[in-house]
């Protein structure tokens, strides 16, 4: 199976939104990633309901909700009834994190942990039977067009070792500087999900550069 690629939303043109939305539909990328954020849990503030609204009705492909919010569980529903396909808390805001998984499930939607670059993959030892997918940050949540963090290539490696050892499904995903550089890096070191912003968006042919990640 080859890379799924998941075209984030922050580095779009928000003044054509539209244009990018049809990009988007009529590319190769299999999901559209969407990063919720609330200037508490990361410093920064990207979009919230209407915008999702708009998107929502517009976007064809399924929708890959990353919230950088803290107390996610009581958005939770919202975004079902947006009709999200996945939805990524962070493991550094979930107190009761087994809870808000089986609250992601119960709702009908796949269930994925987040976690940050300086949180172990360890912390997921109880957990990662139950999700659906893993994301790991390769660059401190809050921001598009950062720089990767090379030691998340070793991470990735322990994340792929617990998800065989459990017997999991778990997908891994990374988000953040993923470019042609480090691209075929994390292909090579086991990676199913590739997020990527600026990368798709601030390229002069999106369509052609979403299609050369998928045959990575
Ligand atoms: C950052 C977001 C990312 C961001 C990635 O906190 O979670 O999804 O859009 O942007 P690039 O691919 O430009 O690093
Ligand atoms: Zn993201």
């Amino acid at each position: 199976m080859s890379v799924l690629v998941a075209p984030s939303l922050l580095s779009a043109d928000f003044g054509d939104l539209r244009k990018d939305l049809e990009m988007i539909n009529s590319s190769d990328a299999d999901w559209l990633h969407l990063d919720i954020m609330d200037g508490v849990f990361v410093p920064n503030i990207s979009f919230g309901f209407p915008v999702l609204e708009y998107v929502a009705k517009y976007c064809t492909k399924p929708l890959d909700v990353h919230l950088m919010i803290v107390q996610p569980e009581k958005f939770l529903d919202r975004f079902q009834k947006l009709g999200a396909m996945s939805v990524n808390v962070h493991y550094e805001t979930c107190t009761h994190l087994n809870r808000v998984i089986q609250e992601i499930k119960n709702l009908g939607m796949k269930a994925a942990v987040t976690l940050n670059p300086s949180t172990p993959v360890s912390v997921l030892e109880e957990v990662i039977e139950d999700v659906d997918m893993v994301l790991l940050m390769t660059v401190n949540p809050g921001f598009g067009g950062q720089k990767f963090i090379k030691s998340s290539l070793a991470k990735i490696g322990r994340l792929k070792k617990m998800i065989l050892e459990h017997n999991s499904k778990a997908l891994i995903q990374v988000d953040g500087g993923v470019n042609f550089e480090t691209a075929p890096l994390l292909v090579e070191a086991g990676v199913d999900v590739l997020v990527s912003g600026n990368t798709v968006f601030k390229a002069d042919n999106p369509l052609e550069t979403i299609k050369k990640l998928k045959q990575l």
